[in-house]
C-alpha cells in the first residue's frame, strides 16, 4: 500500500469513526451503523451534454458526503433522518413517501427529498428496501456545481444496498438516484452527476457515452498537471428553472430537426451536416443550444484523445473552447464564472480554464502545469476578490482536487 492509500484510507476511517459518533447521539439505542461515502464531481468537459445522450468527462473529487445508518427499529416504518452539518432532523413513515412526493410538507426540509426520492426510487423498482435511521456531513461546497446532491442521492442508494442486501450494477444505481432527482426532487437533471459519484475510480477521469451507459475509465496521470477547482462563491440563482428551461429548449430542437431527418432522436443524433443545413430555419436561440450541444460532444472524443496522446496543450484549448461556447452559445456562464477564467488564463503555465457543472454560477475547473500551481493558488484568488462586482454569498477558493474513488462502504452494517 502507498502512503497515499495509507493516509487517505486513515483519513476516511477518522471520517467514518465520526459520523458513527453522530449517529449514535441522534439514535442513542441499538446495533453499530454501517457507514458510506459517496463523492462530489467535478466535470472536466461534456456540459449539458448527458440529458442529450452525448458524451461526458468527470472525475470524483476528494470531498465527500459521509452516511452512518442502519434499518429503522420502528415497526410502522419510518424514516429518520439527521442531517449533522444543519443540526436539523427529519422523518417520514415509508407509506407516505408517494404522498409527500405529490404534495411536499413545508414542514420537510429540502435535504430530506434526496434521501426520500432515493428510497422511493428503490421501492419503485421493486427492491426490498425497508426504513432507515441515517446521519451524515459532507464536505462538498454547496450550490458550488460540485454535485453535493448527487453525492447525498449516492450515499443514500449505497447504504440502502448495502443494508439490505441487494446486488444492483452501478449504472442501474446510478440511474435509480437521477431517477430520485427527476420525480421526486423536480429537477431534471441528466445522468451524469450520480453516475460519476458511483463509479469514479482514483487517478482517472470517466468517459461515459449516456446513451448506451458504456463507460471508460481514461488514466488522469497528475504528476505534471493538476487539476484546480475555483469556486466564484456566487450562489446559483433560479438554477433549477433555467435548467429545466435548457432541457426544453433541446427538446424542441429535437422536435424540429426531426422533420429534416426522422432518424434524429436526441441532439446527440444531429450531425454538423445535418444542423449546418438547417440552422438557419431554426428560432436562433434554439440553433445556438443545438449547436453548442453538437460540438460540446465532439470536444469531448477529442480531448480524451488529446489526453491520452499526452498533449494537454489540445486538452486546455478544448477546455477553453467549451467555456466559450457555454458562454456565448448556451448562455449559461455568468460574469462572476468569465471572470475566474479570464484571470486563471493569465497565469503563465495554465493549459485551459472553464466553467464546470450547469453554470449560473459555481466553480471553474483548471488545468494547470503542476510548476505553475503554487502561482495560480496565489494570484487567481485574490485578484478575483479584488475585481469581482457583486456580493459574493461565502468565501472564494481554489483547490488542487484529486481525482478520488466512487461510492464505498467504509464499515459494514452489524446487527
Ligand atoms: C448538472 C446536472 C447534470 C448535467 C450538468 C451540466 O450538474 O445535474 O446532469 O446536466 O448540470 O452538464
Amino acid at each position: 500500500m502507498s502512503p497515499t492509500h495509507l493516509s487517505l484510507s486513515q483519513a476516511r476511517a477518522e471520517r467514518a469513526t465520526w459520523i458513527e459518533q453522530k449517529f449514535r447521539q441522534a439514535f442513542p439505542a441499538g446495533p453499530r451503523p454501517a457507514v458510506v461515502r459517496a463523492p462530489g464531481r467535478v466535470n472536466l468537459i461534456g456540459e449539458h451534454t448527458d440529458y442529450n445522450d452525448g458524451f461526458v468527462f468527470p472525475l470524483a473529487i476528494d470531498r465527500d458526503i459521509v452516511m452512518a445508518g442502519r434499518p429503522s427499529p420502528s415497526t410502522e416504518g419510518r424514516i429518520e433522518l439527521c442531517a449533522v452539518d444543519y443540526e436539523q432532523s427529519a422523518s417520514l413513515a415509508l407509506a407516505d413517501l408517494e404522498k409527500e412526493r405529490r404534495d411536499p410538507s413545508p414542514e420537510q426540509p429540502g435535504w430530506a427529498r434526496y434521501v426520500y426520492g432515493v428510497i422511493w426510487a428503490f421501492r419503485q423498482a421493486g427492491f426490498p428496501v425497508g426504513a432507515v435511521q441515517a446521519a451524515f456531513s459532507g464536505n462538498i461546497p454547496q450550490g458550488a456545481g460540485l454535485s453535493s446532491s448527487a453525492a447525498l442521492e449516492v450515499a443514500t442508494a449505497t447504504l440502502l444496498e448495502h443494508l439490505f442486501h441487494l446486488q444492483v450494477e452501478g449504472p442501474r444505481a446510478a440511474a435509480l438516484c437521477q431517477q430520485a432527482e427527476n420525480q421526486y426532487v423536480g429537477v431534471n437533471c441528466g445522468i451524469m452527476d450520480q453516475f460519476i459519484s458511483r463509479l469514479g475510480r482514483q487517478e482517472t477521469a470517466l468517459l461515459l457515452d449516456c446513451r448506451s451507459l458504456e463507460y471508460r475509465w481514461i488514466p488522469l496521470p497528475q504528476e505534471q498537471v493538476s487539476v484546480v477547482i475555483c469556486n466564484t462563491a456566487v450562489r446559483r440563482g433560479l438554477v433549477d428553472s433555467a435548467f429545466n428551461q435548457r432541457r426544453a429548449e433541446c427538446e424542441q430542437g429535437v422536435h424540429l430537426l426531426q422533420q429534416a431527418d426522422p432518424n434524429v432522436r436526441q441532439l446527440r443524433d444531429v450531425t454538423a451536416e445535418l444542423l449546418r443545413a438547417h440552422a438557419p430555419h431554426l428560432p436562433p436561440t434554439i440553433a445556438r443550444r443545438v449547436q453548442h450541444v453538437v460540438e460540446e460532444n465532439a470536444r469531448v472524443l477529442q480531448t480524451v484523445d488529446a489526453l491520452s496522446a499526452g498533449d494537454w496543450r489540445q486538452v486546455g484549448q478544448l477546455l477553453n473552447a467549451s467555456h466559450e461556447s457555454l458562454r456565448d452559445l448556451y448562455e449559461v456562464s455568468s460574469p462572476a464564472l468569465d471572470l475566474m477564467v479570464e484571470l486563471a488564463r493569465a497565469v503563465p503555465g495554465v493549459y485551459g480554464a472553464r466553467m464546470t457543472g450547469a453554470g449560473f454560477g459555481g466553480c471553474t475547473v483548471n488545468l494547470v502545469q503542476k510548476e505553475a500551481v503554487p502561482r495560480f493558488l496565489e494570484t487567481v484568488i485574490p485578484a478575483y476578490c479584488q475585481q469581482i462586482q457583486q456580493p459574493l454569498s461565502g468565501k472564494p477558493e481554489a483547490y488542487v482536487c484529486r481525482a478520488d474513488d466512487g461510492a464505498l462502504v467504509l464499515q459494514e452494517f452489524s446487527a
